[in-house]
């Protein structure tokens, strides 16, 4: 009876996993979603350590189970209570790392059970082994990769570690995959080979570090979401190896919805999945790409740019990762009021990457209860800039740079980009002249139309708030 109920424990679990996806694909039910999946995985959680298995085994060792979750619980709180919104990404790409990992222990723990069984008993049935040790070996080699990648991305956002290529990486890299891929197969043939599953551990850990080194600048969400998929594909193979319904489940809606993330921003920014895969791509081109962009820029006054913002019939925001700074989203917000109450209609252009993490623009508007309804997608707002009198870009610069239409040397060359130029005025709001994440020089700020107005975007927004309500 006991299984029975462990059986609808996971499928609850299984239900929320799935309920509370649907709910993150927006941002006013995403919140509750992530409470329901919470809530599903504890259900889980509980059920697997109190209720009897399906084999009839229950589990003893306690205080190993509440030692780690005790670990795990304090650890995974702080940070999550300390990170700050712009470091989001690392936290996201560490925590995956750590999902990646416990796959691969789960693989290392069962290889050394199936060695020993094999060892006592040589007439055991070889065609059980050998599926055991495929999963075995598929969780060792995706696990490992995604460790070992997750964490140079964690240290890549966080700007230890620095990009690093050779000539003939890619090489190496599908080299080192065809090793471990090829060595894997050999020992599902042969499960006996303690050494060479070492070997495969060793090879899939150094893939994971070379296959990410060369990824830089605007590249780097995709090869985030990719790992977070792996993860996914890791952990489905301990639920097939556990012959656990809930994790299978899991690890396969992870592995479902990183690899349709993947595809997402792979075409958001223009990146086909074959270079991604054999990472080779993103290697920055920065100074080609900035070489000959110069010229003269032009600053506007605060008042002149309040004054033209008023008597707009529409003003388009542009908001980027330099919004996400300054923590200016409620003062932009603010803004949208003001200018509302003089009659001028106010809308936000969001770039699928603007920011540093899938939907940053969105969650960070969404905060300061900005209505969904002004948030235009890309190509919604392409079609509306050349009806906008003003656009204001906060803290955006990537994705306005029109380098991405007109320079193949560019490292953002085919990502698609908000065409602000459209518009008849376009402000820029920055604190200097300096580049954005992809360390290129945007040709954007030279235009005629363009006015730089400089300084902090939350002090911009707070002095033009006062004078457009003195106007
Ligand atoms: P960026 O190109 O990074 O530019 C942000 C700009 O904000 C900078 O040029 C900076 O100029 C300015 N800034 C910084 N702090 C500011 C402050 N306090 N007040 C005013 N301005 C400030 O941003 P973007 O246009 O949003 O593009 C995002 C980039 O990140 C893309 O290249 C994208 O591919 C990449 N990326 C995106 C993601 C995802 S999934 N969204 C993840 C990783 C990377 P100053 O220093 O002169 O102020």
């Amino acid at each position: 009876m006991s299984e029975h109920i462990l059986t609808i424990c996971y499928l609850v679990a299984s239900v929320t996993f799935i309920l509370g996806l649907k709910m993150l694909s927006h941002p006013a039910t995403a919140r509750k979603g992530n409470l329901v999946a919470a809530a599903g995985m504890s259900v889980a959680i509980v059920g697997t350590i109190f209720l009897p298995q399906p084999d009839g085994t229950i589990l003893h060792n306690y205080g190993w189970i509440f030692g780690g979750l005790l670990i795990g619980a304090v650890v995974g709180t702080l940070a999550a209570k300390k990170v700050k919104m712009t470091a989001m990404p690392e936290m996201v790409s560490l925590f995956n790392g750590m999902g990646g990992a416990c796959a691969a222990l789960i693989s290392l723990v069962e290889f050394d059970h199936v060695s020993k069984e094999l060892a006592a008993d040589p007439s055991l049935d070889i065609s059980h082994i050998q599926t055991k040790v495929l999963i075995i070996v598929l969780g060792l080699i995706i696990g490992s990769v995604s460790f070992a990648g997750s964490i140079i991305a964690w240290g890549k956002l966080n700007g230890k570690i620095k990009d690093f290529s050779f000539p003939g990486q890619n090489i190496l890299n599908l080299v080192l995959l065809a090793l471990a891929l090829g060595a894997g197969a050999y020992l599902v043939i042969h499960p006996g080979h303690s050494l060479l599953f070492y070997g495969i551990f060793v090879l899939s850990l150094l893939y994971g570090v070379l296959f990410v080194m060369p990824i830089g600048g605007a590249d780097m969400p995709v090869v985030i979401s990719l790992l977070n998929s792996f993860t996914g594909v890791a952990a489905a193979c301990g639920g097939f190896l556990y012959d656990n319904k809930v994790m299978l489940t899991g690890g396969i809606l992870v592995g479902a919805a990183g690899t349709l993330l993947t595809i997402l921003m792979c075409k958001a920014m223009n990146r086909s999945l074959k270079n991604v895969l054999i990472g080779s791509f993103g290697a920055s081109n920065a100074a080609a790409a900035s070489a000959g962009v110069a010229g003269h820029y032009k600053e506007v006054s605060l008042s002149d740019a309040a004054m033209l913002m008023s008597y707009a019939n529409k003003v388009m925001v542009v908001p980027g990762y330099g919004l996400a700074v300054a923590q200016a989203q409620h003062t932009c917000h603010e803004l949208e009021k003001i200018l509302n109450e003089k009659g001028v209609e106010v809308k936000y252009a969001i770039h699928p990457v603007a920011g540093r993490m899938p939907g940053h623009m969105n969650v960070l508007l969404a905060e300061a209860d900005v209505s969904y309804d002004k948030l235009l997608e890309m190509e919604e707002a392409n079609d509306e800039f050349k009806t906008c009198d003003v656009v204001l870009v906060l803290g955006a610069n990537d994705v306005v740079n029109p380098a991405a239409k007109t320079d193949p040397a560019s490292p953002i060359y085919g990502m698609p980009i908000l065409d602000v130029e459209l518009a008849k005025n376009v402000i820029v709001n920055k604190r200097s002249m300096k580049p954005g994440y992809a360390g290129i020089e945007n040709a954007l700020f030279f235009q005629p139309k363009t006015s730089m107005l400089f300084g902090d975007a939350k002090k911009v927004l707070q002095d033009l708030c006062n004078e457009i309500k003195s106007i």
